[in-house]
């Protein structure tokens, strides 16, 4: 017997994307980075007690760099089933909204309690996210310049014709001499790798094949979510940046070697993914302002289903005004 079609709760969440953007719009470029970050979490925090679900903060986001947070085991929601697991990502770009640069997102992910990747003290993990037609045949294990050819086989491709996406990192330097060695095509983007995990999983968007790094644990557990709904792959491994983080992390039963598939670090496939864009990206537009409104532009995931949906919204502020706490 076909299931009765059920509820898809990212269609829901994306209002919350949409606020904390919409708020976080208002910063740009003021080189405020901590009011922009507030602004989006503030206007987050109202509207996902708006939502009905019992939902936790298991993926909360601010410990690398003490910004404002929504608190890991903050409840929020209605209070009411399904009871889900949330990652937040108020802004993943908080300097590029601050500095008015391109890519910065509201982004948000929920799956049933349980299931979604608990990195411990481990703030940053090492990446390599592809599309659905690599996700078999990539490995952490091998050389980047052997994943990268693998993945141009895969795709049918000369590995010229692959483009890397990067974070500019001293601690890229190594990968980045991989990727020029290799002949693909490199891409350094200053911060924002959310936003370049879900393009290099979604074929659909052809900029980009490949994202490799190291970058933050909760931006990759956010992401997984968007890529498993692609049927892209996103390897991990936690990365410690001292050896008393190291030692912290053993202690607290983690295995520093292990590498992690999306399957580790979403478990099933009940997830949501929305994000909208902030500033103007490759990803998102950004959002605009107009007389009385705004403009955004979302996506809206559903891992079961793979449907992805493409929401531009448009918001009379006006209205919103009369009876919203939010300022926008
Ligand atoms: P913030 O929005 O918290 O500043 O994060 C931006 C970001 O670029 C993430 O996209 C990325 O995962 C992480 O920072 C990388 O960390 P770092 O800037 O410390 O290298």
């Amino acid at each position: 017997m076909p299931e009765r079609p059920d509820r898809n709760l990212a269609v829901e969440i994306v209002r919350v994307t949409e606020a904390a953007a919409m708020s976080a719009a208002r910063w740009q470029g003021r080189g405020d980075k901590e009011s922009g970050d507030q602004a989006a979490v503030d206007a987050m925090r109202q509207v996902l007690d708006t939502v009905t679900m019992d939902g936790t903060i298991v993926i909360g986001e601010g410990e690398k760099d003490r910004a404002p947070m929504l608190f890991n085991g903050e409840r929020v929601g209605s209070g009411e089933s399904p009871q889900v697991d949330l990652a937040v990502d108020p802004v993943d770009g908080t300097r590029l909204l601050a500095e008015g640069r391109p890519g910065s997102l509201a982004v948000l992910a929920a799956a049933p309690a349980g299931t979604l990747f608990d990195p411990g003290p481990c703030v940053y993990m090492e990446k390599l996210v592809v599309g659905r037609e690599a996700a078999d045949v990539v490995d952490l294990d091998r050389p980047l310049t052997e994943n990268l050819d693998a993945v141009a086989r895969a795709l049918g491709r000369d590995v010229r014709d692959l483009t890397v996406v990067m974070l500019d990192r001293d601690r890229h330097e190594e990968a980045k001499a991989a990727v020029r060695r290799s002949g693909a095509r490199l891409s350094l983007i200053t911060d924002g790798d959310v936003a370049a995990a879900v393009l290099a999983a979604w074929d659909q968007r052809p900029q980009v094949d490949v994202l490799y790094g190291i970058g933050g644990t909760p931006e990759g557990v956010t992401a997984a979510c968007a890529v498993k709904a692609l049927d892209g792959q996103i390897l991990g491994r936690l990365w410690a940046r001292d050896d008393a983080e190291s030692a912290r992390a053993r202690e607290a039963g983690y295995d520093l070697s292990a590498q992690l598939t999306v399957d580790d670090l979403v478990r099933g496939d009940e997830s949501f993914f929305a994000c909208t864009g902030i500033t103007p990206g490759q990803l998102l537009r950004g959002v605009t302002f107009d007389g009385g409104g705004a403009v955004t532009d979302s996506l809206v995931m559903r891992a079961r289903s793979g449907t992805v949906r493409s929401i531009r919204a448009r918001h009379r502020l006006s209205k919103l005004r009369e009876y919203a706490s939010i300022a926008y």
